[in-house]
């Protein structure tokens, strides 16, 4: 059995609303990868979110707002948290804040922790969906801890099965990568993951930014570095393949002789590389090939957070 895919109309959005204000999941799509929602007040709703994705308790979830009043309620903006939302929400970006005192998100939702993880999506049916809502939404990304995120409602209901009470099906995420997440809760702004926006256009606004495991707070807990596992194993930067090899080819020259080849961007553009990557992961994985060999992809722009999934990818395999 799965959850229904369903069509993002109104009715079904009143649906949705009804089903989180009972404490029930909804899967709903975002602009970087579909999110599991429950609703962030409530400790059973998140309690199933995490037997959901059988993720670890220690690791805190992102909390989704309807818009910025909504979020100053929930975290503890200063400055550089108001100049990065004012110009990057809605958008594939997430803030890591201080917790308001009277701050009403589940503590298990967090993990605990005096921080929270806020974002503010652009896809317009998690913004309808926030909207009528009118309350945090805590949404991980749909699909079993440690596995590849989904990018279409088909990959929520195949790795999620009837978990969710419904997926509301956008199409497929635009962007395709998680979104970045800025700590700004200390002195120093952190990158504690690359993601759809670029590293570069954060710190055009707000400086340079530590990197996650600099110092002496822990980086965001959810970065294993065994994480978006395929099943078959992963050789990254490759110059030669074989037969008995998927190729993950990236520019206008594929390297020959792969058993089965997909090309994450002829044209070498990093946003179709992007968004082409999880639903091209999973398709060789499927392939019955032996391996899956990865094409060198660019480290600028996009390509940090897709290096940095395909690192975590190749680093899995066996775990
Ligand atoms: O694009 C995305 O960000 C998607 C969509 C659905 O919004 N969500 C997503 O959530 O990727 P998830 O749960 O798969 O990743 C959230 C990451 C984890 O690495 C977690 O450890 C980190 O955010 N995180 C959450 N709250 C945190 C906090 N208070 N401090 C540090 N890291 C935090
Ligand atoms: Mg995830």
């Amino acid at each position: 059995m799965t959850a229904p895919i369903l069509a993002p109309d109104a009715a079904n959005i009143a649906a949705a609303v009804v089903a989180l204000k009972a404490g029930r999941l909804i899967a709903f799509p975002t602009e970087t990868v579909y999110g599991l929602g429950g609703d962030a007040t409530n400790d059973n709703a998140v309690a199933a979110i995490f037997e959901a994705k059988s993720r670890p308790a220690i690791n805190p979830l992102i909390i989704h707002v309807s818009d910025r009043t909504m979020a100053e309620q929930l975290g503890q903006f200063d400055d550089r948290a108001r100049r990065l939302s004012e110009r990057h929400w809605p958008g594939p970006l997430t803030i890591v804040l201080p917790r308001q005192r009277e701050c009403p998100v589940s503590l298990l939702a967090t993990a605990g922790l005096d921080t929270l993880a806020l974002r503010l999506a652009r896809h317009p049916v998690a913004a309808a969906l926030l909207r009528s809502f009118a309350g945090p939404i805590a949404a991980p990304s749909a699909n079993p801890s440690g596995r590849i995120s989904p990018t279409t409602a088909a990959h929520v209901a195949e790795s999620l099965g009837d978990k969710p009470a419904a997926i509301l099906d956008g199409g497929p995420s635009t962007i395709g990568l998680e979104s970045t997440i800025v700590d700004l809760s200390g002195a120093r702004p952190r990158l504690l993951r690359p993601g759809g926006l670029p590293v570069e256009e954060i710190e055009a606004l707000i400086g340079p930014l530590a990197a996650s495991d600099a110092g002496e707070r822990p980086r965001a807990p959810g970065m294993l570095a065994s994480h978006y596992a395929p099943c078959l194993p992963l050789r990254l930067n490759v110059r030669t393949v074989e037969s008995s090899d998927a190729l993950l080819a990236f520019g206008p020259r594929p390297l020959a002789g792969a058993g089965t080849s997909l090309n994450l961007s002829l044209a070498g553009d990093m946003r179709e590389a992007a968004a082409n990557l999880f639903a091209y992961l999973r398709r060789l994985d499927a392939s019955g090939a032996r391996a899956i060999a990865v094409m060198p992809i660019p480290a600028h722009g996009l390509g940090q957070a897709i290096n940095d999934r395909l690192c975590r990818a190749a680093a899995s395999h066996g775990s």
